[in-house]
This record gives C-alpha cells, structure tokens and sequence, in this order.
C-alpha cells in the first residue's frame, strides 16, 4: 500500500511500482486533499493489479478496513501536507495529517501484523527540512541532530521520530528517507518551480521571497521514485537513507535558468521572462540553505541520481507545456471533479 499515491511523488512511485511489479497488487491510499488529483495516474487506473481508496490517514477504521480488504503486507507512507508556506498559515492540519495520521497507521500496521513483523515492511518517506537550515558550508548526514525550523518540518520530524521509536519498541521493522526538493511533471503549480513555468507562460510576476539568496538541492522526482524502489527493497530496517541530487542552486540562479530555457521554448527574445522577476517579502523562518549528503544509498545500495539537472528542467518544462490542460484543471480546481467523473460506478 503506497499513501499520498495521488500527490506529487506519489503518483511517480505508485507509477512505478504499478507497471514493474505486475505479480503484486498496488494500493493507493488518498484522501485527495487540494493535492490529490487522480488526472496524475490516468495512464495506469486501468491496470489489474492497481487500486484506489479513497481514505483519511485520520480514519483509523477507513484504514483498518483497508488492511483487512486487501491484506496489506507493507506500507510506504507518504501522504502528508507538504508545503510549507501552507504550515505557516495552518499548521494544525500539518499536526493532524503528518503527526497523528502517520501514528494511526503505525498503529494500525501493528495491529494488523504483529507481533512477528518479519515479512512486514513499513517505509516512511521524509524530508531534509527536517535537519533545519546549513551555513553557507557543510551537507546533511544522516547523523545530522534534527533541527526543524517550520511547522511543516516540525511535523515531519516528529513523524520520523515516531516510526523510529515504533522500530525501536515494537521491532517492527521501519526505514526512513530524508530526500531534497523534488520537481517534475506533475509537481502541484504552488512550489517554486511549477509555480514559476505557470507563472512565465501566464506572463505574471515571478514572486522571489527575501533576496533570492536561498539554496536547495534539486532532484528529479523520477530518480526519487527509483531510490524509493531501492530503498524498500534493499534498505536495511532501521535505518535512515539520504537521498539527494548533489545539485545545489540559488533560487535566483534557478530562476534565471528557467526564465532561460522557457524564453527558447516559447520563442521569445532573451531575458524577456526575467523580467517578471519581482523579489517579494520574505517567508518566516526561511531556511537559508539545504544540502545532501547522499553518500551512503550510494556506497550502500548503489543508487545515484541519473538525470542531470538542465535535462530534467528541460523535461519538466516540455512537460507542462505539453499537458497545460492538467495544469488548467489545478489552477481551475477541476481535478477535484475526476474522482467523481471516473470513480463513481467503482
Ligand atoms: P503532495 O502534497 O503533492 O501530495 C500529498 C498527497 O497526500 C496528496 O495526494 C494528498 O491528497 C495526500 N494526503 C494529504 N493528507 C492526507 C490525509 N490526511 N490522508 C490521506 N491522504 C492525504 O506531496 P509530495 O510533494 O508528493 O510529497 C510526498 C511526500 O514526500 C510527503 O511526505 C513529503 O513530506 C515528502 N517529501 C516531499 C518532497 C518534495 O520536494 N515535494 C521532498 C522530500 C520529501
Ligand atoms: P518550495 O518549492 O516551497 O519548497 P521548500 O520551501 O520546501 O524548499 O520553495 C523552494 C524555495 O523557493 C524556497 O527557498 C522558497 C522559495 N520560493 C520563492 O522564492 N517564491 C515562491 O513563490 C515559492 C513558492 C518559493
């Protein structure tokens, strides 16, 4: 069972998963929050062995049901709230989903699996937010303290720390990974990049917090699902696994990149879409620079990021030019309509 399967990266790793692994039977659990949109796996819905179910991480019984339907074996949990600009406005929904949502399907796996956990899996995908914020030195390990700055990695941190402690205490057997920013198709149009390619084609002001000066590593969200495989399959119980790009930029830089690549793309002149470039005020508590260490999925299973960064932007952005329907539906708010249109008679 893959949570948040409707979301971002959900839909890359129940895509995944899905089409590799044809002998399993794929369940992806969503509440389909604002970010939940089923347009994002219309290509694999029909599948045999893929399944909606339309659930609340809140809902214990919705979950228990769940378990029982379809007997779930193991867990890769990654519905969450996840934007932190968001966390800073509301950050009780942020308590309730990513804190008591992750605990109630620990202790709903618990119920359903123990007390030998053995051939029960229960993966949770998280973030680097958690490690708090680097000077303009220095990567994460995974021996990095925890040191969440917004309500949004507050609340993810606090879900790691409780699936470490049910591993600990129950022995069930939990893995972890704290990944960078992703970005790619399907990436909902409020974080920085989706935003910004919207933003360029629409023509609106590019709104960059604080001095731009901030730095995020960026992965491709498609090396993220591969890692995620590996992670499930290899990774060791107990463990934390960073999984990062190796790829850091200024916001700015990033931006120009992009305003860059989407002037060729679109045919316009150089340094038209710049021009859009407004810097605005800027977020609370933003955190100056992330960075990865990803050293050990390497030397430890093997993994690395395999698309570079101007070919994954490249992509991403012929992407959204080329199904600026999906994006018309989210800023619209048409998606939440698709459940009903496709799911009604299921
Ligand atoms: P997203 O916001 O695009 O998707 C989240 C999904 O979870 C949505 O489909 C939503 O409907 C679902 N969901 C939310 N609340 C729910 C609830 N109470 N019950 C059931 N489903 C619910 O998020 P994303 O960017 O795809 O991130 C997925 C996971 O990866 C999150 O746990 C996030 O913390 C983590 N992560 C994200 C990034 C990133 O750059 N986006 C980086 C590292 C880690
Ligand atoms: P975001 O995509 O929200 O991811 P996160 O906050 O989880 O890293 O933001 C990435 C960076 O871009 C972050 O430093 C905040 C900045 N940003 C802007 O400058 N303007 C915007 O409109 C947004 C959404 C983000």
């Amino acid at each position: 069972m893959i949570t948040g399967g409707a979301g971002f990266i959900g839909s890359h790793v129940v895509r995944l998963f899905v089409n590799k692994y044809p002998e399993c039977t794929i369940i992806n659990l969503d509440a389909l929050t604002y970010a939940g949109n089923l347009e994002n796996l219309k290509d694999i819905d029909t599948k045999p062995n893929y399944h909606f179910e339309k659930v609340n991480i809140l809902d214990v019984k919705g979950l228990e049901e769940v378990f029982d339907k379809y007997q779930v074996t193991d867990v890769i949990h990654l519905a969450a709230e996840s934007h932190v600009d968001r966390s800073i406005v509301s950050p009780m929904d942020f308590v309730y989903t990513n804190i008591i949502g992750t605990v109630n399907l620990l202790n709903v796996a618990r119920a359903k699996w123990g007390p030998d956990y053995s051939n029960n899996r229960f993966y949770h995908i998280s973030t680097d937010e958690v490690y708090g914020s680097l000077g303009d030195t220095g990567l994460f390990t995974e021996k990095t303290p925890y040191d969440p700055n917004s309500p949004y990695s507050a609340s993810k941190a606090s879900s790691d720390h409780f699936v470490r402690a049910y591993g600990e205490t129950y022995h069930m057997q939990t893995v972890v990974s704290n990944c960078s920013n992703n970005y790619g198709p399907y990436h909902f149009p409020e974080k920085l990049i989706p935003l910004f390619i919207h933003n360029i084609i629409q023509e609106k002001p590019l709104p960059v917090y604080g001095d731009g000066l901030y730095t995020r590593d960026w992965l491709y969200v498609k090396d993220h699902a591969l890692a995620i495989d590996l992670v499930f399959h290899t990774g060791v119980t107990g463990e934390t696994y960073n999984i990062g790009g190796f790829n850091e930029w200024k916001n700015i830089d990033l931006v120009k990149l992009l305003c860059k690549q989407m002037d060729q793309k679109l045919g316009r002149e150089e340094g038209h879409s710049e021009k859009l470039i407004t810097y605005i005020k800027d977020r609370p508590g933003h955190d100056r620079r992330y960075a990865i260490d990803a050293s050990k999925i390497n030397r430890e299973l093997g993994w690395k990021p395999a698309v570079t960064f101007e070919q994954g932007l490249s992509e991403t952005i012929d992407w959204f030019l080329n199904n600026q329907e999906w994006l018309q539906n989210v800023t619209s708010g048409n998606y939440q309509h698709y459940y009903e249109s496709m799911y009604h008679n299921r």
